[in-house]
């Protein structure tokens, strides 16, 4: 199981002590939002943070592009460091070349789905990704409730995984704290984005434990198609 602390929870103020306190918490990876007010009715940070964060958080910068022209942005976000990187499938025709080009960057590649679109829009793409990320929440901003109906998604990408054979991480991201990362891993999801449940701890380091822990033992105890 993997947590991903959301820096879009975080202080803005002080990214790079966030990164450090989310390095040290143990988080496997650190989720960066990235909104350009048009694809979603926000923006948050660009290039420039991945770059400031990257030497404070050593483990995998998972960004997470909610943006409409992202052709113009995949070179800036691998340059500063990026990892992985997840553009949307609600792109439609952009979505292949957009992630050949993520891969001829030699970055893991993600496709994520809003809660609206329907989950078999993915099935084209799943041996082409790294990455499956569902959006729990209609992408924009943090701390939005849970939408209980994306757990059949889950479902479903985690039995079509097992039917094809293949490797991708099922991510959720939105609303996600224990109780909902619990449900959202019986349902087949191993990969965890969490902001305003893991950052408004000041321990943040025993709140990734706990949602690591408590992930685990209840993806023993699936709930798959
Ligand atoms: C929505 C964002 C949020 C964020 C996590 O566009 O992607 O889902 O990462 O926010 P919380 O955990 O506060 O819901
Ligand atoms: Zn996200």
């Amino acid at each position: 199981m993997i947590i991903a602390p959301s820096l879009l929870a975080s202080d803005f103020a002080r990214f790079g002590h966030e990164a450090a306190r989310a390095h040290r918490s143990g988080a496997e990876w650190l989720h960066l939002d990235i909104m350009d007010g048009h694809f979603v009715p926000n923006i948050s940070f660009g290039p420039q943070v991945v770059k400031a964060v990257r030497p404070h958080f050593e483990r995998t910068l998972d960004v997470h592009l909610m943006c409409s022209k992202p052709e113009i942005l995949l070179e800036p976000f691998a340059a500063a460091g990026s990892d992985s990187i997840t553009i949307h499938v609600e792109l439609g025709a952009q979505v292949t070349p957009l992630l050949w080009k993520i891969r001829s960057l030699g970055k893991k590649v993600g496709l994520a789905v809003n809660p609206p679109t329907r989950v078999s829009e993915l099935k084209p793409y799943l041996s082409q990704v790294d990455l499956i990320l569902i959006m729990t929440v209609n992408p924009g901003f943090g701390g939005q409730p849970f939408i209980e109906e994306c757990v059949p998604k889950i479902q479903q990408v985690a039995a079509w995984r097992q039917q094809m054979g293949l490797q991708f991480r099922i991510e959720v991201d939105g609303g996600i704290n224990d109780t909902i990362a619990a449900e959202c891993a019986r349902a087949g999801a191993d990969t965890f984005v969490a902001g305003t449940s893991l950052f408004k701890h000041r321990n943040l380091g025993n709140a990734v434990k706990r949602m690591r822990r408590i992930a685990t033992e209840a993806s023993r105890d699936p709930k798959l198609l």
